[in-house]
Formats: structure tokens, sequence, C-alpha cells
């Protein structure tokens, strides 16, 4: 069976000379408004790249994107009270402790942080829902009345920690309508979704900082010691500031925080001099960002202030791999959510999620693999992309770790197949003009709650981002160097 395929927005290919122009343009537009990244290859503090983009939208149904809107609320509220279970998180998470000591780091954190009392119970989730069209119809032709290049889509995964493109997401669909603008094609624009995400997440921090509700605090944003994809984040520093000039932000590292900050007797975390309202993460999410104990050091000490966290480590703990796993479990949804229509959309998007534990369900989850390893991934407790195992690497990893206790870190995941739309990819020093490619999409949509475990203060769906990678591409990370920042074109299928 030859895979689905959705029309892109304008008839492709373009004539060369209109697609050089308009490119050439593009990326100049890009480098004006902040659509880039810092260079890894040659790292210069002083320089900015565009970041690779689509040229034009990627289309996506319209009923399927309200869906994906509409459930956010309600997946921000799941994850809530996920992560304020303490006994669920310590059942799903026991077996992956055992194994992986990146989780088993965090984890003991959170046992500290709790046996010797919280001192701040508001949390602060910025949540990304990341999401892909499903292109093979579990119906047969009688059964399917819809008949579209796609059946529905499917979460991939939801994050808690560096949920980022709060500010690549909706530049992406300013510098495509730019770009529509330039081909004659500005009509099109309507059908591109308003997408207000940098202006969501960032109001997130603001509604956090005023709970806090100390004058002189500020914001801490946790960074790395070198940060590419500095555009996203400075823009979210750029946005507080404009709406609300009096709020500091300080960008520090994990090492500087263990230099620079201290608890004082109220248990404020102080910063020059300034007790920090609230931490925003954009690192803090994988082993290698923490090198030394000084950063683990300045970990725990940021989660036993009173500053408020994004995300607390019950939260952080509460996004990986193995609790989104455990969720596709029998009645596991129904324990936290109750048997009403919620819940069965929720586990509507769910694809085939199994246990690699050692025990029966775990053997048959990986008989299943080793018979078809193609139609799975395989994925570790980790975030930040490049982790995960694909294609006939599955059954070789799992051939090795099959009597190994390594394998309980692992979960075993359906393999989504989205539909295939032609377009092109604009890259930093790439030839212009780009072949024209077959590329997917994943979409990815943001959310924001605030609440301690009695009661949530606010929960919404704030905007949207949308990467796209080439079709034979396994993962899909801008930073990374294999997506591509783009938005979704509404189709009334
Ligand atoms: N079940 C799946 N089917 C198809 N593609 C998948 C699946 N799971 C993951 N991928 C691809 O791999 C990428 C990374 O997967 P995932 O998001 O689970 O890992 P991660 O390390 O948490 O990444 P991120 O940094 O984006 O949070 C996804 O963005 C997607 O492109
Ligand atoms: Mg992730």
């Amino acid at each position: 069976m030859s895979q689905a395929r959705l029309a892109p927005c304008l008839q492709l290919p373009l004539e060369n000379k209109t697609l050089v122009n308009v490119i050439e343009k593009a990326k100049d537009w890009a480098l004006m408004h902040g659509v880039g990244m810092r260079d890894k290859k040659h790292f210069n503090k002083d320089v900015i790249q565009i970041a690779p983009f689509i040229l034009l939208p990627s289309p996506f149904p319209k009923t399927e994107f309200m869906k994906a809107v509409e459930l956010q609320p309600v997946l921000n509220e799941l994850m809530h009270k996920v992560a304020h279970d303490d006994e669920f998180l310590e059942q799903t998470l026991q077996n992956a402790l055992q194994v992986d000591e990146f989780t088993a780091n965090l984890y003991d954190i959170w046992l500290k942080v709790k046996n010797e009392g919280i001192s701040q119970p508001i949390s602060l989730g910025m949540l990304r829902s990341d999401i892909m069209l499903e292109s093979r119809c579990p119906h047969t032709e009688n059964q399917c009345a819809k008949h579209t290049p796609y059946c529905s889509w499917k979460q991939v995964e939801i994050n808690s920690i560096a949920s980022g493109f709060g500010h690549l997401g909706p530049v992406s669909r300013e510098i495509q309508s730019y770009i529509l603008r330039q081909l004659g094609h500005g009509d099109l624009i309507k059908n591109m979704p308003e997408n207000r995400a940098l202006s969501g997440l960032c109001s997130g921090i603001i509604e956090a900082f005023d709970l806090f509700g100390v004058l002189n605090a500020v914001v801490l944003f946790v960074v790395e010691e070198v940060s590419y994809n500095i555009c996203d984040q400075r823009f979210h520093e750029f946005e507080i500031s404009e709406k609300r000039p009096e709020i500091q932000i300080y960008r520090k590292t994990l090492n500087e925080i263990y230099e620079e900050t201290e608890l004082n007797d109220k248990k404020q975390l102080m910063l020059d001099g300034h007790p920090v309202a609230v931490v925003y993460y954009r690192s803090g999410y994988e082993p290698a960002q923490y090198p030394t104990a000084r950063e683990w050091d300045a970990r725990l000490r940021v989660e036993r202030s009173t500053a408020i966290k994004c995300p607390s480590i019950h939260y952080q703990l509460a996004g990986t791999k193995k609790v989104q796993q455990a969720l596709a479990g029998p009645g596991v949804l129904e324990k936290f959510m109750g048997s009403g229509t919620s819940t069965s959309r929720v586990r509507d998007i769910f694809t085939g999620l199994y246990s690699l534990d050692f025990d029966e369900s775990g053997e048959r989850a990986v008989e299943m693999a080793l018979a078809d390893a193609e139609r799975f991934v395989l994925k570790p407790q980790r975030e930040g992309g490049g982790n995960n195992v694909y294609g006939s690497e599955v059954r070789d990893a799992l051939t090795r770790m099959r009597h190994s206790r390594e394998r309980a870190a692992y979960i075993l995941m359906e393999r989504i197949l989205p539909p295939l739309v032609s377009g092109y990819m604009i890259r930093p020093g790439a030839p212009v003009p780009p072949p024209l490619v077959d590329l997917v999409s994943e979409l990815g949509i943001f959310g924001v709650i605030i609440g301690t475990k009695e009661k949530i203060y606010c929960n919404r769906q704030v905007g949207h981002m949308l990467r796209t990678k080439l079709a034979d591409a396994n993962e899909g990370g801008v930073a990374a160097g294999l997506g591509a920042l783009d938005s979704p074109y509404l189709l009334d299928l």
C-alpha cells in the first residue's frame, strides 16, 4: 500500500525563477524577524542564521486541528492530576528507576523535597502535546465513512519541560504569510489559524509571578551552557518585558545557579538580592545538562525553594514516556478522569503503547516487536530528541536487551504513519532552489495550567507549532537540524 498524501496549498512545483526570488526575500525576512538559530558547526554568539523552514504552510484537516485544540485543557488537567498522584508515579516508575540513573536522580530529589515538606504547592505547567495524523485507517472500507488520506491524529507524547517554539511557532505563520503574499496568494492566509502561543505562554509565567506576590521578586530562566535555540528563548523574555516591564528576568545555567543563589530562612531562592518568583526550565531535561554533582545540587536547591517551578519535579516525572505508556493501560484514565466522554476522547488519541517490564505483558510486547520491528518505536526515559530507536534497530536493541534489566527503562510504541505532502525545505547554507521533496508534519499544541493539588487557578490551550521533516527521517528536531519550522494550512476535508 502506498502512503497516503495530502495536496499542498499551491500547485507545485513553482517555477525556478519565482522560487529563487521568493526564497531570497524570505531568508532576509527570517533573519530580520527572529526566525533564527545559532550555528552549531561554527558557533559564534554574535551571529544568528536562519532556522530551517518550509516554504508553504502544510495542509492539516480543520476538524482534527480543532479537536486537538479543544482537547488540550483536558490533557492539561490530566497531567496535573498525574503529577500530584504520588502513589501512581511511584508504582509507574519503580522498575525504570532501578535501571535509569537520570530518572532515579530526579525521583530522589522529589522524595527529599516531599519528606522535607513542600514549600511551594503551586506548579506552573507549560505543556506541549505533540501529535501526528495517522494515515492508516483501522476500519474497513465499509466501516469508514470518511475515506480521507488520514484517519485521525495520535499523540506522539506530551512534554512537560522546556516545551519550546512559543515564538518560532507563531512566527512561522508570519513568514509563510509573507511568502504567500509575495507569490500573489495572500487570499490563502485566512486558512492559517491564528497563533498566540508566545503571548499565552508568557501570560502563564506572569500569572505565576503575580501569584507569588512579592514585589521585588524576579523570574529565572534555567538555560543551557550554549543556547542554540536563542531566538525562541529570548522572545519569551522580550514578550514578558513588553507586557510587564518591571519584571526582571535572569538567565542562568544550573552551574551558575549553584554558585550564585542561596536559600534564605524563609526558603526563598535568593539571586542577586532578589527572591525568585518563577523558575522556567529551558534546560535540565537530559543527563548531559547535569555533568557534575553541582548541577544536581542546584536542581535540589531550586526544588526546595518557594519559587514556582515550570515544571516542578513531579511534573517532569509525569512527562516521562513510562507515565504516558501507563496511562494507556486498562482503567488508568478512568482512575484520573472518571468514565465520561473526555476519557474516551483521550483514549482515542493513544496509539499502541506497551511496557517492557519483566512480566507476562512485557514478554508479549518483546515478541510482538521482534516479529514486526518496523511497526514500532523503542523509547527510553529521555527528552530532547535523538534517543529513540526505529525500524530494524528495534529488533537489534530488543535482542540485545531481552534478558537484561535495562529493558525496563524503555517503552514500546506503535509507529504513526502520517500522510505525505510535497514541499520545499529551506535550510541555512543549502543550495537554492531546493528540490521538491516528500514531507511529514507533527503538530504541537501548547497548554498552560497553574495550580496546587487541590485547586486549579488557570487551565487553557494557548497556541500551537508545526514541525515538518523529510518523509524518511525518523525524528524532526529543528535545533538538531532534522526538522523545519512550518504552520498548518487548514483544510475542510
Ligand atoms: N510513535 C511514533 N511514530 C512516529 N514517529 C514518532 C513516534 N514517536 C516519536 N516519533 C518521532 O520522533 C520524535 C521524537 O520523539 P519523542 O517526542 O517521543 O522524543 P523526545 O526525545 O521527547 O523529543 P522532543 O525533544 O521532541 O520532546 C518525534 O518528534 C517524532 O518525529
Ligand atoms: Mg519530549
